[in-house]
């Protein structure tokens, strides 16, 4: 989401006349774009400002701004905290950059701020420039903001309210995209699932949204993120299964496997719920990877909870999983109620091992893969060597294969769609060879 909003704040500036730097050295100007989910996101943005510090002793009329949530999070406070800062810029007030940078170039040492949040800002009309863009996957956001208030999370506060894009400003965004030769997109919200759209009595859900963008072109694939389990319908699994070219990759965030933590998290639905949503996944799409997150450490978490989250990952076998320790948040519902502690070392244990059983697991599944054949987008050089190519298949796993196929034929071009069949595997990747 923060890099789909870095590309929006790059048009803003760029149709105000002002260009990107390849560097901090090169630039007049330094916008560090932020998220404030845990602790530690914060502090890596803390780090980074006192490094420019140095800089900004050599170049004497370099600026530093803070963008996104820990702008909205902490305003003044952060340029009282980090007096080299020139100026804060919370997520719904990007189109006011221009007017702000202006504003601390002409008046040296004055610092600027602009924090309001907005129930309708969406920047449906902006077309994102794209950073560092490979020409073939990219973002697409659809809607901002999320009102679901999980007691853990800072996200409600620092992006306010739920709302929508115009539908169409994304179906032509991603028609665009599509006609340049990309060939996937991703469409992002914090719970796309309650997607909605009205007016003039034209309305417009996630599924009828899904369908619009699937049906531009078969050679355009569409992934999402992020599902609400408590909003993942049936209507959503019948329109991925009727096109083939959405993805077969649902990030299904869990957070917790042991349903008193969970009414706890104020999420809302019940183990006995998510695993019937994946039930449903598995029924209408019988190859779809499910992704998650979790959480070790929440308030009061007992060793029995613990163990209800390890029983869970035993039973969903997800095929990846983003796993976090439980981070205190000001402001948010826990801060206020709640209390942390889980000391952390033991969190830290239960994190790790979580991070021990989602690796096995992860592996046993990869080694299912070997031998099975699939359709992969090609998206460039493997990190390793110049002759191998890597890509994804439709479940979002990677692949590294051989740009040049061994039984002969036309090497793999980037930007392009290539069968490859799986010969062997890591946890974290798939190493195959192109088939003709
Ligand atoms: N502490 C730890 N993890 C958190 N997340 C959100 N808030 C917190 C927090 N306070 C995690 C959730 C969410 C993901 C984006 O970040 O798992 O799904
Ligand atoms: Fe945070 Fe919950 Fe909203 Fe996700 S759904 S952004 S975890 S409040």
């Amino acid at each position: 989401m923060n890099f789909a909003d870095s590309e929006v704040v790059g048009s803003i500036l760029t149709t105000a006349g002002y260009g990107l730097a390849d560097t901090p050295e090169e630039a007049g100007f330094v916008l560090i774009n932020t998220c404030a989910i845990r602790d530690n996101a914060e502090q890596r943005v803390r780090h980074r400002v006192r490094e420019l510090r140095a800089l900004q002793n050599r170049k004497k009329d370099l600026r530093i701004g803070i963008l996104g949530c820990m702008a909205e999070r902490l305003q003044d406070r952060l340029m009282t905290e980090e007096d080299n800062l020139s100026l804060v810029c919370g997520p719904d007030a990007y189109r006011r950059l221009p007017e702000l940078i202006a504003q601390v170039r002409r008046q040296s040492g004055e610092q600027q701020a602009a924090v309001e949040l907005s129930t309708t800002e969406t920047y449906a009309d902006i077309e994102p420039v794209r950073l560092g863009s490979n020409g073939i996957t990219a973002y697409i956001s659809i809607m901002r903001g999320c009102q679901n208030y999980c007691a853990y999370c800072v996200v409600p506060y620092t992006r306010g309210r739920e709302r929508s894009r115009d539908p169409q400003t994304i179906v032509d965004e991603a028609r665009t995209l599509f006609e340049r030769g990309y060939r996937e997109v991703t469409l992002l919200g914090q719970n796309v699932n309650s997607y909605s759209w009205e007016e003039q009595g034209d309305t417009c859900d996630f599924p009828e949204l899904m369908a619009r963008v699937a049906g531009i072109d078969p050679r355009l694939r569409v992934r999402f993120a992020t599902s609400h389990p408590k909003d993942l319908s049936d209507k959503l699994l019948e329109v991925m299964a009727a096109h083939p070219n959405i993805c077969r990759c649902i990030h299904l965030p869990v957070q917790s496997g042991s349903n008193r933590m969970l009414k706890l998290m104020n999420r809302k639905y019940t183990v006995e719920w998510y695993l019937d949503r994946v039930d449903a996944i598995r029924r209408y799409l019988p190859d779809c990877s499910i992704t998650t997150d979790v959480i070790a450490g929440f308030s009061t978490e007992t060793e029995e909870d613990h163990q209800a989250t390890l029983d869970l990952f035993r039973r969903v076998r997800y095929d990846y999983a983003y796993m976090f320790k439980y981070s205190l948040r000001e402001g948010t519902y826990a801060w206020r109620h709640l209390a942390d502690d889980i000391p952390d070392e033991e969190k830290t244990r239960r994190l790790n091992e979580i991070i021990a059983l989602q690796g096995q697991i992860a592996l046993e599944n990869n080694r299912l893969e070997l031998g099975r054949e699939y359709e992969v987008l090609v998206e460039g050089e493997s990190h390793r060597s110049k002759e191998r190519l890597f890509g994804r298949n439709s479940q979002n796993k990677v692949l590294v294969f051989d740009r040049i196929p061994a039984a002969g034929g036309p090497a793999a071009e980037e930007g392009t769609y290539r069968r490859v069949r799986v010969t062997d595997c890591t946890a974290a990747t798939l190493l195959g060879e192109l088939v003709q």
